[in-house]
């Protein structure tokens, strides 16, 4: 039996990854639609932790901007990075008291999953490990540290890849950078952890072995996915990791009844939710914090942006751009559309080429259409405007902010001017292109 131990988890996010050429803090470049910390921090909160504590230091706000909103986690900064150990040690000054099982994870392995760590938690808690490490066999083990073993195939400890030997660089077993510690254990070691290495630095991975020095236990786990573990260090892994990750979401959506034409050109970002019974179609983007309900049909060339709803039956298509939009039910704009700040009710006809103008130069503003309204090609609505229950916009109209139209009313030209509520007539005179 595995023992219960309380569980608290280590971020590691204080770096500023010099491989990644940029200013911008490693950890804080999106993957899939979410900060690559995210990702880990959410993996992690699936084990349901007491507590979680982000170490950040290089571009501090921006990673803590990354995470804002998420529940339960506290942030402990490492001035100096001076090493992942240095960093380790950070963490735990956020977890001061704490007794139990302390989980450490680098911020920049975006693609573990909660049950991944797990597995992990539970072999480190059956083994009664002192310390027990994530590892995976790589065809090529690039520059994750080696794990390396005795004749006997007993964990001996592990070696940065610049640290390695010719022999020990060959080993293909690598470090994940994912850890599970007895919190007093860890502290105690850390103490003893040295920067005598080619880097300079303090390296957390120098704790197992003084650990097993000391006689305690220590596990090294294959995890036996390659997938999961990839590290993310320069800007070629990090659209390495969008790409599985992207393939992992679709096949999610695919298996809870999402029809996706296309995967290939097909990018729905985490944080976002699609109905059963959904079609997309190819070359769509869908970001996060979208919410598409059932049976709708989404693409081709469709850019969902944030805070995008789409009602059951709803059709968007041909290069139509929605942010901030609620989409009634049934309601469709299926060509060359600008959705932003707006709400659409029922059964509505968004035509060809309409844009929604919701940005004064300083402020945005709202437009509201109401249910079965028939919106003319290439009509444009000046935001704040209300278009009421059943009106009509003629071809070409622009309605100018804050000149409603009135349920059930007709409106042409350029600003827009009512033709009066008989919708037949109305149609009739703007085909002649009579009477404005
Ligand atoms: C680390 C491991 C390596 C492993 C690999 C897996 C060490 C010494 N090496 O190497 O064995 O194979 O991960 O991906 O741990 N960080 C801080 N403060 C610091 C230094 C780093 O918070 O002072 C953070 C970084 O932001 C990053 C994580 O720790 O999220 C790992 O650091 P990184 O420099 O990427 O280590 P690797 O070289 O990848
Ligand atoms: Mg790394």
């Amino acid at each position: 039996m595995a023992r219960r131990r309380p569980l608290a988890a280590v971020i590691l996010a204080a770096g500023q990854g010099t491989r990644m050429k940029s200013e911008r803090p490693k950890v804080a470049f999106e993957v899939c639609g979410w900060p690559m910390v995210r990702h880990v921090v959410e993996a992690v909160r699936g084990l349901r932790p007491e507590r979680v504590v982000v170490v950040v230091g290089y571009g501090r706000e921006m990673v803590e901007r990354a995470l804002a909103g998420i529940p339960g986690i506290t942030f402990a900064v490492q001035k100096q990075q001076k090493g992942t150990a240095d960093a380790v040690k950070a963490g735990l000054s956020g977890l001061k008291g704490f007794d139990g099982t302390v989980v450490v994870l680098s911020g920049d392995v975006p693609l573990v999953r909660t049950e991944t760590l797990r597995t992990l938690v539970q072999r480190h808690h059956r083994g009664r490990s002192a310390a027990s490490l994530l590892s995976v066999v790589l065809d090529d083990a690039g520059a994750y540290g080696r794990v390396l073993r005795d004749a006997k195939g007993n964990f001996v400890g592990v070696r940065e890849a610049k640290d390695c030997s010719d022999e020990e660089r060959a080993v293909r077993e690598i470090n994940s950078g994912l850890y599970a510690f007895d919190s007093d254990e860890l502290r105690s070691a850390l103490r003893a952890v040295r920067s005598n290495n080619a880097q300079g630095e303090y390296y957390v991975t120098d704790v197992p072995q003084i650990l097993l020095r000391r006689g305690k236990r220590v596990l090294a786990v294959d995890c036996g996915t390659e997938d999961e573990v990839l590290g993310v260090n320069n800007l070629s892994e990090l659209a390495e990791a969008g790409t599985r990750l992207r393939w992992r979401r679709l096949e999610e959506l695919m298996a809870a009844g999402v029809e996706i034409q296309d995967p290939a050109t097909t990018f729905v970002a985490m944080g976002s939710q699609i109905g059963r019974g959904t079609r997309i179609l190819p070359c769509t983007v869908i970001e996060p914090d979208v919410v598409v309900g059932e049976d709708c049909e989404v693409g081709p060339f469709t850019h969902l942006r944030p805070g995008t709803v789409m009602k059951n039956r709803a059709e968007v298509g041909n290069f139509v751009e929605t942010k901030k939009a609620v989409i009634g039910e049934r309601t469709k704009a299926k060509h060359l559309t600008y959705l932003g700040d707006t709400e659409i009710g029922a059964g509505t006809n968004v035509g060809c080429g309409t844009i929604t103008a919701n940005y004064d130069g300083k402020n945005k503003h709202r437009t509201t259409i109401g249910n079965d309204v028939h919106i003319g090609s290439g009509t444009v609505l000046v935001a704040p405007v209300r278009v009421g229950d059943g009106a009509t916009t003629g071809a070409g109209a622009v309605v100018t902010a804050g000149r409603d139209v009135a349920p059930g009313d007709v409106v042409v030209g350029v600003p827009a001017r009512s033709l009066g509520k008989q919708k037949h007539a109305a149609v009739k005179a703007t085909r002649k292109g009579g009477k404005r």
